[in-house]
């Protein structure tokens, strides 16, 4: 086994369910790993697993009753927290996912949960009717909105002989969750980014609407690799249909004026701009109220009037933020971005050639050259859009120390 851990400060959370003798095992793989864990247990875990097991297996003092650790000096624990680089609760019970979702501290886990300020995985185990129960299902939502990451637990058959979800995820889903986390570089961390995606639409009438064919997947990569990297992210959408990314807040709109509007209430939060959006450029000038009818006509004329350019008029009111826009082209890519850097005022264009098949609009994979405000141009490779996105987040964070 590798020892792509070595060197890592892990807590591990155990609480009082059947599945806690996996803890131990989970505990054993860390180790293996090379990572420094030290564990915390909740106020019933001692009843299914001894602390002096996890004592005698990682060498450390276990933190498990509150004003009583047995140690020589009880602020160990938590200075160990704050040098901790995750939290694994694994196995979670419903009790203390309620505990962390409200912020209770009657044991040493929930209490070091709330004086712990890094990443959390919890892995939920738990009878499935209680992992049903919305009052679970709520606060599990809760955790993961506040950038928790879950990892989900197993179906199978249960130890009070039920079957359904709620066996404790497979270990090597909590440890794929961990190396996702600890070998993540949080180079974004504390900076405000506002993301947005999708198309917009402009209504004809209330059936009708024009469109494009954006699948919103480039921007809710980007926003993605920013919440991975440490950002707070906001997500302004058009209507898409991709699954809301956990850890981000999502602002839905439909058309350019609604975008335009919502851009501008968040622009001044923010430190980065990302506009993926592909924003409908006309509009009808006139919204009919009820369903157009043919009667009889061969041909319609519709008469359109330009919408809002969101990305001139917010980069008009920056103050300090860094703006990167797309350019969606299908002829003189290059020539066409380094004019929409300029006339738009932005920092850098992100130029696509939606023309070029297996690419850009509802394909996973893109392929895009960056154009800087220097006038410099860089081709990137070919690859998956999230892999494009780390490497955007590569070089803005790089135009950014420069
Ligand atoms: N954009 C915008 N508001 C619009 C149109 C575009 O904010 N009404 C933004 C897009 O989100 C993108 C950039 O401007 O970041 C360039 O969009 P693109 O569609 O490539 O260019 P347009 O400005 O629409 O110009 P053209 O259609 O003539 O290429």
């Amino acid at each position: 086994m590798s020892q792509s851990l070595s060197g890592k400060s892990i807590l591990l959370g155990v609480c009082g369910g059947i599945a806690c003798y996996k803890s131990v095992e989970l505990l054993r793989l860390l180790m293996k790993e090379g990572a420094e864990v030290s564990v915390v247990m909740s106020g019933n875990a001692d009843k299914f697993v001894t602390p002096l097991t996890f004592q005698a297996l990682t060498g450390r003092p276990v933190y498990h009753r509150i004003f009583e650790s047995g140690t020589e000096n009880a602020m160990e624990h938590i200075a160990f927290s704050q040098k901790a680089e995750l939290l694994i609760v694994a196995p979670a019970t419903a009790n203390t996912i309620a505990k962390m979702a409200h912020g209770l501290a009657d044991s040493a886990l929930s209490n070091l949960f709330l004086a712990y300020e890094g990443p959390v995985v919890i892995a939920p185990a738990m009878n499935s009717v209680m992992f049903s129960h919305p009052a679970v299902k709520a606060n599990i939502a809760l955790l993961q909105e506040r950038g928790a990451k879950i990892v989900e637990p197993a179906s199978g058959e249960l130890a009070c002989g039920a079957v359904g979800p709620g066996r404790l995820a497979d270990l090597d889903d909590i440890l794929s969750a961990t190396h996702a986390i600890l070998k993540k570089n949080l180079d974004f961390s504390g900076v405000r980014v506002l993301v947005t995606a999708g198309p917009t639409r402009e209504f004809i009438d209330p059936v009708r609407y024009i469109s494009n064919p954006s699948s919103g997947k480039m921007g809710y990569a980007i926003a993605e690799a920013f919440r991975d990297r440490g950002a707070q992210v906001d997500l302004i959408s058009g209507p898409v249909r991709l699954e809301k990314p956990s850890g981000v807040e999502i602002f839905n709109c439909v058309t350019a004026n609604e975008m335009h509007d919502c851009v501008h209430r968040r622009f001044p939060h923010c430190d980065i701009l990302v506009m993926t959006a592909a924003v409908g450029d006309f509009a009808p000038r006139t919204i009919q109220k009820e369903k157009m009818k043919k009667q009889g006509r061969q041909s319609l004329n519709l008469e359109l009037q330009a919408t809002v350019d969101i990305l001139k008029s917010v980069a008009q009111k920056r103050t300090t933020q860094f703006i990167a826009g797309f350019a969606a082209e299908t002829e003189n890519l290059i020539e066409s971005a380094k004019e929409k850097l300029i006339s738009k005022g932005v920092d850098m264009i992100v130029a696509n050639d939606i023309s070029a098949p297996g690419i850009g609009f509802q394909s996973n994979m893109n392929q895009v050259s960056l154009v800087y405000s220097n006038g410099s141009v860089e081709r990137l490779p070919r690859a998956d859009k999230r892999e494009i996105a780390d490497i955007l987040l590569d070089r803005i964070r790089k135009e950014l120390k420069s």
